[in-house]
């Protein structure tokens, strides 16, 4: 089965592949995600983790203990399960 992204802020889904970061699946297809660097550093990609599982790279812009809330970059985190629901942070 190929892993399914509900994105809360537009309550669509989108397909994602396994063997890449989020990120890149979901600006493949169209999604309106935040990023800048896109190597993991300042956090615009941050979002809460609310359905699912993921494998996460080290990255500096993340805390172990932000991880262990629920707290993923999306540059940083490939899909390990079938289902994943994400919610962007404010970034204000
Ligand atoms: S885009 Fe910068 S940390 Fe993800």
């Amino acid at each position: 089965m190929i892993p399914v992204v509900y994105w809360e802020p537009t309550k669509k889904t989108y397909p994602v592949e396994r063997d890449r970061v989020l990120l890149q699946s979901l600006l493949q297809k169209g999604a309106p995600v935040e990023f800048e660097c896109q190597f993991g550093h300042c956090r615009k990609c941050i979002v809460h983790l609310k359905e699912g599982f993921v494998r996460h790279e080290d990255s500096q812009g993340i805390t172990e203990e932000e991880k262990k809330q629920g707290f993923i970059l999306l540059c940083s985190a490939k899909p390990c399960s079938e289902n994943l629901s994400l919610a962007p942070l404010k970034n204000d």
